[in-house]
């Protein structure tokens, strides 16, 4: 079973940092996720929430400010990580990538676009990932976005997103709006949607299951028993407790 960090180590520097990302490679987590939205010029950045104010203090959106003056802004209370300031602002996507390695280091790029809209993030992402080889699957709780991502980018595989909550949630346990999707090889369900049936289901499809956000040893051991393929992660010490727990 693999351990993406999720959004980078995000307890050890600020979340979707290129500080969290150096810390993921460094506590040799399989691979990470991370959330991509568009800057003001267009360039895909990365960043989780709607606005910059929990993590920066500013009331501003990202698809406010330009890359340039992202990359710049400094975290509130940056003291509280063991980082450089200077590596914990809103970085781009291609920044993040090329510091990650290649190889079987899986990195998951989430796609934030969570309305139907014109200008997503979708197409510029398609194209940073082009030139910047890596193993990549892309996600998204957006159908419509996975949709184009394969029309533009054909050959990247694609996980669908779902949740128990949130404005395109999932309640009936089994993701059938996936079915629809090319190019779909894996589901992302939240952890507490899952079942050993959705698992085999999955699998009989040759669908991976990666969830997230789970934190728990105990129900990491469970689902591994079950067949999960991947736990997104908050902590970084899970992997290991796991692998030194493992029977
Ligand atoms: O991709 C897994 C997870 O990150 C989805 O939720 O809100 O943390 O982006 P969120
Ligand atoms: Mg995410």
């Amino acid at each position: 079973m693999r351990f993406l960090a999720h959004r980078g180590a995000n307890r050890l520097a600020l979340e979707n940092t290129l500080a969290a990302f150096e810390f993921a490679v460094q506590t040799v987590h399989d691979g990470v996720e991370l959330d991509v939205q568009l800057s003001l010029d267009g360039i895909p950045v990365v960043f989780h929430d709607d606005n910059l104010e929990r993590l920066y203090g500013i009331g501003a959106r990202v698809q406010e400010m330009k890359a340039e003056d992202l990359a710049r802004i400094v975290p509130i209370n940056p003291e509280r990580f063991d980082a450089d300031p200077e590596r914990m602002g809103v970085p781009t996507l291609r920044e993040v990538l090329e510091l990650l390695p290649g190889d079987d280091f899986l990195i998951n790029v989430e796609i934030k676009a969570p309305k139907i809209a014109r200008d997503t993030p979708t197409a510029a992402t398609a194209q940073v990932l082009a030139e910047v080889p890596r193993n990549y699957i892309v996600s998204s709780f957006n159908p419509v976005e996975l949709a184009r991502f394969s029309r533009i980018k054909p050959g990247i595989p694609l996980g669908f997103l779902f949740a128990p909550e949130g404005p395109l949630a999932l309640h009936t346990g089994w993701p059938a709006p996936a079915l629809k999707l090319a190019g779909i090889k894996a589901i992302h369900p939240h952890w507490s949607l899952i079942s050993p049936d959705m698992i085999e289901r999955a699998h009989a499809r040759g669908w991976s299951v990666n969830t997230w956000t789970l934190n728990d040893l105990d129900r990491a051991h469970w689902l591994a028993k079950d067949g999960l393929d991947a736990i997104i992660t908050d902590d970084h010490t899970l992997m290991a407790e796991f692998r030194r727990t493992d029977a």
